[in-house]
Formats: C-alpha cells, sequence, structure tokens
C-alpha cells in the first residue's frame, strides 16, 4: 500500500478483519479488479454456539461502483483455503473455500465448495459504503454480476 500517492476510496468499520483467509484479487475484462476480502462477526446470542464462535463473511469490492460493497457470503465454519479463480470457459469467476477441523486433533467434516461469483453477488446483501447513489440493491447487483474476469497475461 502507498498510502503517500494513493486515494482512500473508502474507510469502513467492519467487526473484525481477520488478516485470514487472506484476500484475493482478480482481473476484470475493463482492465479493473475486483477484490475479496474476509470480515469477521462475533456470534452473539445464538446460545447453541460456544462463546467466542465467529462467523466470516466474503466482502467483494469493484472500482466501477466505489460506493458499496458486497457481502457475498456468511461462512461458520472453520476456514482451511480460499481462492478466487478464473473458470475459463465463460470469463467467470469462482470462489473456492475448504473448510474442516480447526486443530488436527479435532476431527470433523472436511468440505470444499467451490461457488460462482455471479451466483453469490445474485444472492448477496448490498453493503452502502456512501449516501446517495440512486440504484437499488437490485441493480447493483445485477450490475456486478455482469463482470466478466481476464487472466494475468
Ligand atoms: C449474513 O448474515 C447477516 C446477519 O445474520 C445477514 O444480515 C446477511 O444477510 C447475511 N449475508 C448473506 C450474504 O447471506
Amino acid at each position: 500500500m502507498h498510502h503517500s500517492t494513493g486515494a482512500v476510496l473508502w474507510i469502513l468499520a467492519l467487526p473484525g478483519l481477520p488478516g485470514y483467509p487472506p484476500s484475493a484479487s482478480l482481473l476484470t475484462a475493463d482492465h479493473r479488479s475486483a477484490f475479496f476480502f474476509w470480515g469477521l462477526h462475533e456470534l452473539v446470542g445464538a446460545n447453541q454456539m460456544e462463546p467466542g464462535d465467529t462467523q466470516h463473511s466474503l466482502y467483494m469490492f469493484h472500482p466501477t461502483l466505489p460506493g458499496v460493497l458486497l457481502e457475498l457470503a456468511n461462512v461458520s465454519a472453520n476456514i482451511v483455503a480460499f481462492q478466487a479463480a478464473l473458470l475459463e470457459p465463460g470469463r467467470h469467476a469462482a470462489c473456492i473455500l475448504l473448510t474442516g477441523p480447526a486443530s488436527p486433533d479435532a476431527p470433523g467434516l472436511v468440505s470444499m465448495a467451490k461457488h460462482k461469483v455471479q451466483d453469490l453477488i445474485l444472492s448477496s446483501r448490498v453493503v452502502h459504503l456512501t449516501e446517495g447513489g440512486a440504484d437499488s440493491d437490485q441493480d447493483i447487483r445485477d450490475r456486478l454480476s455482469r463482470l466478466r474476469y481476464r487472466s494475468e497475461a
């Protein structure tokens, strides 16, 4: 980050930025990038949960709509690995998520899930970072779901 030369687009108070899983970005066909990153929610009031259980939420940002953030998914399982990847055929992208036990001594289910970014966007929650903007949440989802992704080359 070059704060001396860059412009801060927005600052948002998220419940927590866990630092893990790491964020990811993908180039989009318009020569910009989509950013994927995680925020952390303490689950309070969910009485069957152990205190301190947390829920990770996956967010997406694209600079064509700098005033919004999409909350793509909530994940309560322990995240072992996360990646955003290009699906070549339609220049679509996918988020690949591996969840499983937090420690090797605690056996549990391991699950690998691949979600098309377009589908995640269409079921996302729109988080407004700035006031104003006449677009409805559905307009915003529709617009960002039409993004196409490209490889680095
Ligand atoms: C994530 O959870 C919050 C709080 O329970 C909810 O408001 C939000 O709609 C959920 N987001 C998604 C993408 O399902």
